[in-house]
């Protein structure tokens, strides 16, 4: 089944029981006021579409990662604020903007690190106060996701067209976790330069970090880069220094949760620091992509950017289907979805999400509006969507 991408056309095809059509990963159904996702805890396994109901519903979604990755938790988020907002009943501004506030914390506390869900939800919040009436608030709220969600499609379409010229035919290429269109609403940071050297007839090849403990380089962008039908093999966290040590790396690509616009630190997915530190030790080039709306314009210090601790059970044990593998392993129910215990029973574990590297350790920031050095970013501000008071807690 043909499994084309095109940056110039509009959406992601997926191949689901051999069907190709397009999707979103984040979309928005008006008539029921729901917020319709891709559940990937299921991937990529089963491919299924579900709805979130209220704003609640919503910020569990993003809290248990049925929704993941930095620019689709930012478009869950701006939706998941409009769409509190229009659940809203009566004609008081005042009660409305109290209604609005819980809200906006309560989705703003589902995942502490990304800074895109704070500055989808500004922006929303930003078009509400516009409105004279609680109903005019609420149409301009709902637009302002929209505008949100398509303005995260078309940077990352921006930053494939800036990151693009990096990729030549031949290379191969390091990822970690997925920064692919499963992270966005659409297109992907990271894979959009991957998307955009396809698109341009390039040849490449791409390892994925299996990205424990909850393996997101294994089964999203594996899966992702299999319907794009990009050759990639998936690989142990612990082989890239062996990989890069045998010359077999010629290029890191990343995404980030946040960005410091001030410093040029990348926080991302727990392990993007030691691939950086490998990536230096072997010369070999380490860039970030991002979307306007990852910069934090605040903070001073990635010493302050909210790690998020998850439970020590994705550390602990391992989830998947029942499978039989091509080493002749067989399970009996190849449907089912298992946990399994890994570690020492009585053993507790730690489980920080992500981790903070420095500037001197990336090459560069792919942007929609350029390729940047980490430390231009301040300098580089007002091209970069600096407002003042805007983005950023
Ligand atoms: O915990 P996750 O799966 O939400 O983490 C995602 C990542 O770390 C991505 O690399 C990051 O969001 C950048 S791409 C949007």
């Amino acid at each position: 089944m043909p499994q084309r991408f095109s940056v110039a056309t509009n959406f992601v095809n997926v191949t689901v029981r051999g069907r190709a059509r397009h999707y979103r990963t984040v979309s928005f159904d008006g008539p029921h006021n729901a917020v319709r996702l891709i559940e990937q805890r299921l991937l990529p396994h089963q491919f299924k579409i579900v709805a979130t109901k209220n704003f609640r519903e919503t910020a569990d979604a993003i809290r248990l990662m049925v929704v993941r990755g930095a620019g689709a938790i930012g478009a869950t988020a701006a939706y998941g604020l409009a769409q509190g907002a229009r659940a809203f009943r009566g004609r008081d501004p005042e009660k409305f903007s109290r209604h609005v506030e819980t809200v906006f914390r309560t989705i703003q506390s589902a995942r502490p690190t990304a800074v895109d869900p704070v500055n989808a939800m500004n922006a929303v919040h930003a078009a509400m106060r516009t409105g004279g009436t609680v109903e005019e608030k609420q149409a301009l709220g709902l637009a302002a996701a929209e505008e949100f969600a398509n303005e995260d499609f078309r940077h990352c379409q921006e930053i494939g067209r800036h990151g693009a010229g990096l990729i030549r035919s031949g290379m191969r290429i390091l990822t970690h976790c997925n920064a692919g269109w499963l992270a966005f609403v659409d297109v992907g940071s990271a894979t959009a330069p991957l998307y955009a050297a396809q698109a341009a007839g390039k040849k490449f090849h791409v390892f994925c970090d299996e990205t424990r403990p909850r393996s997101q380089g294994a089964m999203l962008t594996a899966w992702e880069l299999a319907q794009q039908k990009i050759p990639h093999h998936v690989i142990a966290d612990n082989a890239a220094g062996h990989l890069m040590q045998r010359g077999e790396i010629d290029l890191v690509l990343v995404g980030s949760d946040r960005v410091l616009g001030r410093t040029g630190e990348v926080a991302n997915k727990i392990g993007t620091y030691a691939v950086a530190v490998l990536a230096a030790r072997h010369g070999i080039p380490f860039y970030a992509a991002i979307p306007l709306s990852t910069i934090d314009w605040n903070l001073k210090s990635g010493l302050r950017i909210p790690i998020e601790e998850r439970h020590e059970d994705e550390v602990l044990g391992a989830w998947g289907v029942a499978s039989i593998f091509r080493s002749g392993l067989r399970t009996s129910n190849p449907a089912t979805h298992l946990c399994v215990r890994v570690a020492n029973p009585s053993s507790a574990a730690r489980n920080p999400a992500f981790d903070v590297t420095p500037p001197e350790l990336i090459t560069g920031i792919i942007t929609p509006t350029g390729i940047f050095k980490p430390r231009d970013l301040w300098r580089h501000r007002s091209e970069l969507g600096r407002t003042e008071g805007g983005h950023g807690q």
